[in-house]
């Protein structure tokens, strides 16, 4: 496996593999890896000869009141991850690498990036779009793969790419769950043992509105009181929002239209540790 960790080094090694005839695929990460990231890598190695996992720790998109110090770093174990996988690269460029003195610009999504996480964590999307196109031009990947678990960055993502004409497919995977429920993430690492046991309400207050969904509800309200009522049974849960949204542009609805398409979406803290969820439902015609 190749480490690489300037931008000059990646793009030399791109050309060289294009011209000998692989098709590329990259995974962008911020490390500290799990099966939700190693599907994206295995999934990506399926489809390509060259497969690049970049691990970054992207500080623009941490807010100065979050985890960035403490988000959790662990190369090594990461690099076995990656290697099992079927990952063939790792770009790890260093943050002067990637910002350095006199970094200026910042690229900002408009719309979609302006509700509900961009609205919480303000900067957050400006952040990612930044990092990610400065990554996608560093590997100039064929098809970038990124998971559903974070849905609302997909459409950042893939309004980034569209508006500025990034040449790569963007590829949605499927969200990663632990036997509970559990979406995988790097930052449930900071739950306690009570806390991670009471984190599984959030896929259960999902599976609740999906049913109620499925068993004809069309009512907005009543399938965002059933989400809030599923995670109010946790004692000391603080809900950010727990919403029922178009799936592609994220508008709010009272019915749900026949024949769309819908995301759940969830944002709560339990203790110090916010984690986000969300599903995709079909509705009938
Ligand atoms: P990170 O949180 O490390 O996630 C990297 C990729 O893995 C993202 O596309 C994310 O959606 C996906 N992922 C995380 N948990 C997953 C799960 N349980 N199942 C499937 N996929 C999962 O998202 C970021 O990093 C950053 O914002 C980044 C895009 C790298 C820009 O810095």
């Amino acid at each position: 496996m190749r480490i690489i960790t300037t931008v000059a080094e990646m793009q030399t090694l791109v050309r060289d593999l294009r011209a000998a005839g692989s098709s590329i695929g990259c995974v962008p990460t911020m490390g500290s890896l799990h099966d939700g990231h190693a599907s994206l890598i295995s999934s990506a190695a399926e489809q390509h000869g060259t497969v690049i996992t970049s691990i970054f720790v992207n500080p623009t998109q941490f807010a100065p009141t979050e985890d960035l110090s403490k988000y959790p770093r662990n190369l090594e174990r990461d690099l076995l991850i990656v290697a099992q996988a079927g990952g063939t690269v790792v770009f790890t460029p260093s943050v002067e690498e990637v910002y350095p003195d006199g970094f200026a610009s910042i690229i900002h999504v408009g719309g979609i990036a302006d509700v509900f996480e961009g609205a919480r964590r303000p900067g957050h999307f400006d952040g990612v779009a930044t990092i990610v196109a400065k990554l996608l031009i560093a590997m100039s990947p064929d098809e970038a793969y990124f998971g559903q678990k974070d849905y609302q960055q997909t459409l950042v993502v893939r309004g980034l790419v569209r508006d500025l004409g990034f040449a790569c497919t963007i590829t949605v995977l499927d969200t990663i769950r632990e036997a509970d429920g559990l979406a995988m993430s790097s930052r449930n690492v900071y739950l306690t043992e009570e806390e991670r046991a009471q984190a599984s309400t959030l896929f259960l207050a999902l599976t609740t509105a999906r049913d109620m969904i499925e068993q004809g509800e069309r009512s907005v309200a009543k399938l965002e009181d059933a989400m809030l009522a599923t995670l109010l049974m946790v004692p000391g849960l603080a809900i950010d929002y727990a919403s029922v949204v178009m799936v592609s542009t994220l508008a709010t609805i009272e019915v749900l239209p026949s024949g769309s398409s819908v995301a759940l979406l969830l944002a709560v803290r339990i203790g110090s540790t916010r984690l986000i969820d969300n599903m995709i439902c079909s509705i009938g015609a």
